[in-house]
């Protein structure tokens, strides 16, 4: 009999005390660890003794600054640490686990951005990962010169000229340019570097890295995008893509039309990982997981239930009556922010025509939680992996770090014994652990 497929599993932080929006709330969390470089740390090391592939950490450039009454009491990327800052640190903390961070491509340079990640490649010995997002908030927009973000189609414009120069920087030097040879008194050789001239309509570079080829010859590019545009920009340019879909039917369908995608681009499909956002709760019965979950629920203030869903319905819902629906006139027709969870709340209103309270109560931003016992989350991933649904999982859990440490001590060697689940890293490389191949420099002759 042939083994399983082997997945990938990464780490997802957006706040550190845990995915759930009242986590930094729940005793067992560390409200001070957004900013504690000993907490991030302690959490890399741990994913890292469970093998994961990565750890990843969500970001965007702004602090929240109006609504302070509802954000007060969900302080989401209200007071973290930059992430490539964090990253690297970690580096040194870490010696097998990959590290993604989250830049946005609406809000820094191409240059910056390539050096950055080189930077940090070389750092970790070959575990950098980059997040491309152009972010879906005015509050970062504002914090560069603009009062909202540009549209939605600009955005992705402007992301994809942007992820082809820093690709083309990356292969501004032969991997072996640098020869540091004293007996011909050379330290790199002129005829390894490849300066790249780029005019176009955002960006015009006209310049070489200045540092080398870095050890996984590219950090690994990600990509979360979940709109149609995100999806084209994600066939042609992404190594990693997280996907949001709810269950394992959209979830396939979800993945063979973005892999269907690539052959035009002339990528084979296997050079893209998938990976579903899987949030978790772990009991040792179904009933003391629901039971953590429902706990996490009632500890969400209606201030914050309310605003949230504004936000990503795009809409003021402050004077709306908390038991009774929101009137479908309120709404917008369309997003300009996150499509895919604007369409998934609408989709929620039109079927059901929940109070504002109730779906407050079950809304949790395009996903599913799975509450269950470590046999029966590793029976969820074996059917989505079974399915073909995913090659692996960004795990999220509402509250750390005991939701990874439950999922380290108990899930992780259950997927072991099923033969899914690495035991030990084989490679040293970020691209080692998920199965990519290192690409050659197409300018090296
Ligand atoms: C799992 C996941 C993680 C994401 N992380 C970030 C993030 O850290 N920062 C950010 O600005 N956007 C993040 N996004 C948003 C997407 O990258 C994308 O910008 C957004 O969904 C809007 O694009 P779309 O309309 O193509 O979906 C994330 C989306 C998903 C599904």
């Amino acid at each position: 009999m042939s083994s399983p497929k082997k997945i990938a599993l990464g780490l997802l932080i957006g706040q550190a005390a845990g995915g759930h929006p009242a986590a930094w709330l729940h005793p067992s969390t560390n409200a001070a660890g957004s900013t504690s470089i000993d907490y991030f740390r302690d959490l890399a090391q741990l994913a890292e003794r469970g093998c994961f592939d990565m750890f990843f950490i969500a970001d965007t450039p702004a602090a929240r600054t109006d609504n302070l009454h509802a954000w007060s009491r969900f302080p989401m990327f209200m007071n973290v640490l930059e992430p490539v800052t964090l990253l690297t640190a970690l580096a040194g903390a870490t010696r097998r686990i990959g590290l993604g961070g989250t830049v946005s491509t609406s809000f820094s340079e191409p240059y910056n951005v390539a050096r950055q990640f080189a930077s940090l490649d070389h750092i970790s010995a070959g575990r950098a990962a980059w997040n491309v997002v152009t972010s879906a908030n005015d509050y970062a927009a504002r914090n560069f010169g603009h009062a909202t973000l540009p549209p939605h189609a600009l955005r992705y414009e402007k992301a994809s000229e942007f992820v082809d120069v820093v690709n083309a920087l990356w292969d501004s030097w032969d991997d072996d340019a640098f020869i540091l040879d004293r007996s011909s008194g050379l330290f790199f050789d002129p005829a390894r570097q490849h300066a790249v001239h780029h005019q176009g309509k955002f960006f015009k570079v006209d310049g070489a890295l200045n540092i080398a080829r870095s050890p996984q010859g590219k950090p690994v590019i990600i990509q979360a995008g979940a709109s149609d545009t995100g999806l084209e920009l994600a066939a042609r340019t992404a190594e990693v893509v997280f996907a949001s879909a709810s269950n394992p039917q959209d979830a396939k369908r979800g993945y063979d039309d973005l892999k269907g995608r690539m052959a035009k681009h002339g990528r084979d499909p296997a050079s893209m990982k998938i990976l579903a956002g899987l949030p978790v709760v772990i009991g040792r019965s179904q009933q003391e997981a629901e039971d953590k979950q429902q706990a996490l629920q009632e500890m969400i203030h209606p201030d914050v239930g309310r605003f949230r869903l504004g936000s990503d319905l795009e809409a003021d819902l402050s004077d709306l009556p908390l038991d009774e629906p929101i009137p479908e006139s309120r709404l917008p027709k369309s997003a300009n922010l996150h499509k895919a969870f604007f369409d998934g709340i609408m989709k929620i209103i039109r079927e059901e025509n929940p109070t504002l309270r109730q779906l407050y109560l079950r809304y949790e931003r395009g996903r599913k939680t799975i509450k269950g016992t470590p046999s029966q989350i590793a029976d969820v991933m074996e059917e989505w992996i079974a399915l073909g649904a995913a090659d692996g999982f960004m795990m999220q859990f509402a509250t750390l770090p005991d939701g990874l440490q439950d999922f380290v001590t108990l899930v992780v060697p259950e997927l072991q014994r099923r033969g899914m689940f690495r035991t030990e890293y084989a490679g040293a490389t970020l691209r080692d652990h998920l199965g990519l191949t290192r690409p050659a420099n197409p300018l090296t002759t």
